[in-house]
């Protein structure tokens, strides 16, 4: 997508896109009645003759980062329907949304298509004028949301990806090339090293497969070397089936976005080194495919994780933890984090509570619990704050070993929140489930369905806001 900064419409005849709160309805040219056009948010109304597309925004009280993306989204997607394909975006009157404005439309321009033959209609990519008072200020917002959303649109690619094409393998590569790119330094740990290690929770999980598992390492050092770094933490299940507590059938295939925690911090890690923010950010990406077969890891199995924790094994559907319990130990021990945020597919009991329209947060520390709130709010992403009761705790004791890694079917989503906090010990850690908002089923007006990097805003937010 082509973006230009300028205080006027560009020559070419682009359609001028006009964003209207609701109490502004009647100053549009020609009158509309409430029922052509509504002025409610991501409603549409389409001036042919004048070429301007109108968007709602809502109720002006309301008005946030959100609204604008969200809009913007709804009326590019609208003109590259329609074959329109040269927008000029009016945002003089808020600039403190350009930013917001311009992602909307980076979103919504990107599709997984790289598989159909026939490749949806007027796909041709966008360009994207942005009308704006102070062009100075403006150009500088809208390079930073570039810069996020391009990243959010290149992993999303990778999230939307198979099992049979990704892999932990090809999705190491994957970060090995984003790494070149971004300059972001990749280490990757095979096998190997892992059981040399003792990486035994990812081992244990990737065992059953005939794809072996990897831990993948991003840093950006951009603060002073002696800088304790934050420690962004994924789940990357490339698949799961369930394993040997294996998964119904229906909707399994839903299964190949149990990598989008990864994803996130993929992209997270991608967009903060782009960005060169000035702080040490380590990304630690616990990668396996869950597998049924004869070498699999079994209900009753005792793992010993790579801090020597030992995990009672009940369910092998529930692997995303057993992984991340490596991966949390890893950046606590051998990074030496000041902080650990993961982002992991972990519960469909969190979808259950919350539905798609939220992630499920927990912290065990307050600050740290305070800064990611702040995050998402500025970078309009929903996340509920969840408790971590001492009886969760209990729920998971196991009779054999320290823990196990299910408490069964009530409170499942904080059960499985109180086990990772097991694993981060006193180092500042929260946690988000994103089990229902990494990917979607179907489209939206904005948002396309499959992967939708959900989390990149709110990570990128706190490393920027870290004082
Ligand atoms: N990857 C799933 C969680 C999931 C479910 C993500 C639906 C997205 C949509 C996770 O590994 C899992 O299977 N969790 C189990 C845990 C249970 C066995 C304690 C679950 O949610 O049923
Ligand atoms: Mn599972
Ligand atoms: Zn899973």
């Amino acid at each position: 997508m082509k973006i230009s900064v300028g205080p006027e419409a560009p020559a070419r005849r682009a359609i001028t896109v006009r964003f209207v709160p609701k109490d502004a309805l009647g100053k549009i040219k020609p009158a509309v009645t409430e029922t052509e056009f509504s002025g409610k948010a991501n409603a549409l109304f389409y001036a042919r003759h004048e070429r301007v597309l109108h968007v709602g925004l809502g109720v002006r009280a309301k008005l946030d980062s959100a609204v604008f993306r969200s809009a913007a989204g709804a009326a590019t997607a609208f003109l590259k329907k329609i074959g329109e394909h040269h927008v000029a975006l009016r945002l003089d009157e808020w600039p403190q949304f350009a930013g917001s404005a311009v992602e909307g439309a980076l979103l919504a321009d990107y599709r997984f298509e790289r598989f159909k033959s026939k490749k949806t209609a007027g796909l041709a990519s966008l360009s994207v004028h942005v009308l704006a008072a102070d062009v100075a200020a403006a150009k500088r917002t809208v390079r930073r949301y570039q810069v996020v959303a391009e990243a959010t649109n290149l992993v999303r690619e990778v999230g939307n990806l198979p099992g049979n094409l990704l892999y932990p393998e090809t999705l190491a590569e994957q970060a090995e090339k984003l790494g070149r790119r971004y300059g972001l330094k990749v280490t990757v740990f095979a096998e190997k090293f892992l059981r040399a290690r003792k990486f035994g929770g990812l081992l244990a999980v990737g065992q059953g497969s005939v794809r072996p598992p990897r831990l993948i390492v991003l840093e950006h050092r951009g603060g002073p070397k002696s800088q304790a770094p934050v420690a962004l933490v994924g789940k990357a299940i490339t698949f799961d089936t369930g394993g040997i507590s294996i998964k119904p059938a229906a909707n399994m295939e839903e299964m190949i976005f149990d990598k989008c925690g990864g994803i996130a911090v993929l992209g997270a890690m991608a967009a903060l080194a782009a960005l060169g923010v000035k702080r040490n950010v380590v990304g630690v990406i616990a990668s396996a495919e869950n597998m049924p077969g004869g070498n699999a890891y079994r209900p009753g199995d005792i793992v010993t994780t790579y801090d020597g924790k030992h995990i009672e094994i009940v369910n092998t559907d529930a692997e995303g933890r057993v992984v991340l319990a490596d991966a949390i130990a890893y950046a606590r021990r051998d990074l030496n984090a000041a902080a650990i945020v993961d982002l992991a597919t972990l519960t469909g009991a969190c979808g259950v509570a919350l539905g798609e329209y939220a992630a499920g947060f927990w912290s065990s520390e307050d600050k740290l619990q305070q800064r990611v709130l702040n995050a998402a709010a500025a970078a309009g992403e929903n996340i509920w704050l969840m408790p971590l009761f001492e009886e969760y705790e209990t729920q998971i004791r196991s009779d054999v070993a320290l823990i196990k890694n299910s408490g069964g079917r009530l409170g499942g989503a904080c059960t499985a929140a109180a086990f990772l906090k097991t694993f981060a010990e006193d180092t500042p850690w929260a946690h988000l489930d994103i089990a229902y908002t990494g990917h979607r089923e179907k489209d939206r007006s904005d948002l396309a369905r499959g992967a939708t990097g959900f989390g990149i805003r709110t990570l990128v937010e706190l490393v920027e806001n870290w004082k």
